[in-house]
């Protein structure tokens, strides 16, 4: 067939051929202007989120400096006032540290719970012993809550966990500083470590004011804070369980609840499992 039969057969078959490319090549022009236009929008939330961590990470730089420096001169007082046998005195130093050690704390949610929203908490994966983990994050409980009844499991495999130590004891120190937040009766605190079907499982139970049934899933929200009774006289950001959650994501893990109201409650979270 010769180019000109064609273009007339193809005339016969779509009378509007000329009308209809014109019609797709706009639509395309239009795809791609729209593209060019999602592509710059994208570009600058993204350049507004780095802006904005930057500026929580310069603020909590800020907030961090005179914090450090006022432990160091009450370490110095207290040096002194321990010579000095002056005892009333050196309590309230310790009290004071205490309390700047929760500011430090509370800096340091600000910093992670925006870059938990941000999706920008990274985590730096290698094996490690999960059983010392528990270990360690239990013997900084019992040194700071000796009024606590407490109670370690670890697996007897003592498995290998793979995933970033650090952030791993971040999740339990806030799971067991949170039972102790919330057991204002029953003073009991229990650590488990558990190899479950090719996963290592973490609990932490308490026998606290423990969460009604409707509010469980919410307390992983960002600022979410269960408004019972009890629980409002907490103090809290409502971050903590949000930021447990965003790490134990980043493993490919799973984080639950399973609570009671007045009777306490159990945190657990799973890790992959290296051998
Ligand atoms: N072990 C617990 N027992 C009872 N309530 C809890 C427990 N852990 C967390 N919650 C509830 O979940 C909320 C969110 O916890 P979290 O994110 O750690 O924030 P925060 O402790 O700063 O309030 C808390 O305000 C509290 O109401
Ligand atoms: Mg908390």
């Amino acid at each position: 067939m010769t180019l000109k039969r064609l273009a007339m057969r193809r005339h016969q078959l779509f009378p509007n051929y000329r009308i209809l490319v014109k019609h797709v090549r706009e639509q395309e022009l239009r795809d791609q202007r729209r593209l060019r236009e999602l592509e710059l929008k994208y570009a600058q939330q993204l350049s507004r989120e780095k802006s904005h961590e930057d500026f929580v990470h310069m603020a909590v730089h800020e907030l961090k400096s005179p914090v450090t420096v006022l432990k160091a001169y009450l370490q110095m007082m207290g040096m002194k006032l321990s010579r000095e046998e002056q005892h009333t005195l050196l309590s309230t130093i310790e009290k004071m540290d205490v309390q700047l050690d929760r500011i430090t704390h509370l800096i340091s949610d600000l910093l992670d719970g925006t870059r938990a929203g941000l999706g920008t908490l990274h985590c730096l994966m290698n094996d490690f012993d999960i059983n010392e983990s528990a270990r360690v994050c239990m013997a900084n409980l019992k040194a700071a809550h000796t009024d606590f009844v407490t109670e370690l499991d670890t697996d007897p495999s003592e498995p290998v966990a793979y995933g970033d130590r650090e952030r791993i004891e971040q999740v339990m120190n806030n799971l067991l500083t949170n039972a102790v937040k919330y057991s204002p009766g029953e003073k009991y605190v229990k650590l488990q470590t558990r190899l479950v079907e090719g996963q290592i499982v973490v609990k932490v139970t308490d026998h606290g004011m423990g969460i009604p049934e409707h509010k469980q899933q919410q307390v992983f929200d960002q600022f979410y804070r269960v408004d019972t009774d009890g629980g409002k006289k907490v103090p809290g950001l409502g971050l903590g369980l949000f930021i447990c959650a965003d790490i134990i994501r980043k493993h490919s893990g799973q984080i639950g609840v399973s609570s009671r109201e007045g009777e306490g409650s159990e945190f657990w979270f799973s890790l992959p499992y290296r051998g």
